[in-house]
């Protein structure tokens, strides 16, 4: 063959490869109102970046007539590129082959990309639409799936792993995304469960469809399972890019420095009045949030899952942080089984890649009751403990107002390692409320009260007793437990202030082969 030809037969090879399972696929695929493996990279990386790798690469399975079916890259598009310039490797599913199902080819392909981001330090990104373990190659689809999981394992908290679902998800499939850091789904087309609806209805009797049983909203407010949700794969893809901004490239990087024109000692007055007089009265935390950050910008995470805890990143003075905050504005700020849950994996993650945390409290306590204690409550919260205990990055806490019992111990407190430790003159540090505390000191007395004007009288005098004593940040401050007692507008100024000074900071853990995390 002349050189020439030789040239035309990769040309050709190329466009075959890009067309996937063929037009009529890619048409069905648009009909549906998806896009294609390949536009969506497209939309990920940075114009023109794209390096990709494997594109003549077929299944080998013979079963079932296969290697008269085959397509050049065979169900799955992987290789390298940017984002605002920074190195990232991706796979992305391809629906149009044979409904994006795994095939060992396919599966090998994956893990190639994954092993040389973790021999150069570079996140990687999983775009999944798949129908599973690809049935005609049985345990070989099976093995690769494991193969892929062992890798996520092996390179969490290494370097960040993105997963976004555009399509099916289901079975075993669903693990790998499980097992990355952050899960996006986009809010039409995308479900993941373990059992399908068929199975539900013959196993439990259940009816359910397919978006009541995975769908993106499921899983962004009642499992948890999705940490970001987009209205349109477009705007999820872009959740992608902003949220990679705040990441560093692995576990031995910083996160990059972002150049601000907001002055770090920005006074932000609003701040001295937004706590209502009344302590029982809700306030926006995100308010609070949004005045102490780099521009007001606040990357939430999990915002439709236990909203009673904000998490988030943001910059402070250019740096990467992560902010978890109670909020007032949702069952008061309590903890519960889920907002634990929620707190402990973005600790874990922060820490995992040195992303200082900023905690900001306002917390009466964790929800009382058997719904959250039969649900384990003891075990998430202790989680949610066992993260801000075991994290070694800069921790910077703040209390606004209530930090009552235990809750006040997992909110990065000073014996929990945290650095620096302010609270704002509306702080009350203490065992539990005012009115909970008085039943339970002055029990016997307030039985004895048989007039009800009385009993309040009585009951007022005593919480004023408490009040004057705890209700203040003076009284821990007086221990050291608070470092200092600061004007709320000069928050900004003295968070930032704390994290400069502790950029340096070195801290470690016992020599251990990893911990127990009460899981
Ligand atoms: C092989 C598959 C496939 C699979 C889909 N296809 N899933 N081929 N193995 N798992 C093929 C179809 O034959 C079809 O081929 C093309 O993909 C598109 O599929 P459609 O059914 O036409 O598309 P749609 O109507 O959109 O339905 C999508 C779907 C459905 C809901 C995903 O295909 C489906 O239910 N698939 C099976 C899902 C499943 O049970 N997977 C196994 C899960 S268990 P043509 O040639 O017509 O284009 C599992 C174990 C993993 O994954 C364990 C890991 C630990």
């Amino acid at each position: 063959m002349a050189f020439e030809e030789k040239i035309k037969e990769l040309l050709d090879k190329r466009g075959e490869a890009k067309m996937g399972g063929g037009q009529k696929r890619i048409d069905k695929q648009h009909e549906s109102g998806k896009l294609t493996a390949r536009e969506r990279i497209a939309l990920l990386l940075d114009e023109g970046s794209f390096e990709e790798f494997d594109m003549f690469v077929t299944h080998r399975c013979t079963n079932f007539d296969m290697q008269k079916q085959s397509f050049l890259g065979d169900g799955v598009v992987t290789g390298y590129g940017t984002i605002n310039g920074r190195l990232v490797y991706v796979f992305a599913q391809d629906f149009t082959v044979f409904g994006g199902s795994l095939s060992e080819s396919m599966a090998q392909k994956i893990c190639k990309v994954m092993d040389q981001a973790m021999k150069v330090g570079a996140p990687v990104i999983g775009l999944n639409d798949s129908g599973g373990a690809r049935i005609q190659e049985g345990c070989n689809a099976l093995a690769g799936y494991a193969e892929i999981f062992e890798r996520n394992i092996l390179a969490s908290g290494v370097v960040p792993q993105i997963s976004a679902i555009f399509g099916p998800c289901a079975g075993g499939s669903v693990y790998s995304p499980a097992l990355t850091d952050f899960i996006f789904m986009s809010k039409e087309n995308s479900y993941m469960f373990l059992t399908g609806p068929k199975v539900v209805k013959t196993v439990t009797g259940e009816d359910v469809s397919v978006d009541k049983l995975g769908g993106a909203m499921v899983h962004a407010t009642k499992s948890g399972v999705a940490h970001f949700v987009g209205d349109t794969e477009e705007a999820t893809i872009e959740q992608i890019r902003e949220l990679m901004g705040y990441l560093p490239s692995n576990n031995f990087e910083e996160a990059p420095h972002v150049a601000t024109d907001d002055p770090v000692d920005r006074m932000e007055d609003s701040l001295n009045h937004l706590i209502p007089e009344n302590p029982n009265e809700a306030y926006d935390v995100k308010e609070v949030i949004d005045a102490i950050v780099d521009d007001g910008k606040f990357l939430e995470v999990h915002s439709k899952f236990a909203p009673n805890l904000v998490v988030g990143f943001a910059h402070m003075g250019g740096m990467s942080v992560g902010i978890v905050a109670n909020q007032p504005k949702s069952m008061a700020g309590v903890l519960d089984c889920n907002a634990s849950r929620k707190g402990a994996r973005f600790v874990r993650f922060c820490d995992a890649f040195n992303i200082p945390l900023v905690t900001l409290v306002d917390v009466p306590g964790f929800l009382p009751g058997t719904g959250q204690e039969y649900n384990g409550v003891i075990v998430h919260g202790a989680k949610m403990l066992f993260a801000y205990g075991e994290a070694t990055v800069p921790k910077v806490t703040v209390t606004l107002r209530k930090s009552y019992g235990g809750a006040h111990i997992v909110m990065s407190c000073k014996q929990l390692r945290s650095d620096i430790n302010y609270a704002w003159p509306m702080a009350q540090i203490a065992v539990m409320g005012a009115s909970g505390a008085t039943e339970v000191l002055h029990g016997r007395a307030l039985k004895e009260i048989t007039d009800a004007d009385e009993k309040a009288k009585f009951m007022a005098e005593k919480e004023k007793e408490y009040n004057d004593q705890f209700a203040n940040p003076y009284n821990a401050a007086k221990y050291g437990y608070i470092d200092d007692v600061i004007e709320p507008r000069n928050t900004r100024f003295r968070v930032i202030r704390a994290l400069q000074a502790l950029q340096t900071k070195k801290d470690s853990l016992p020599m251990k082969k990893h911990s127990n995390l009460p899981l």
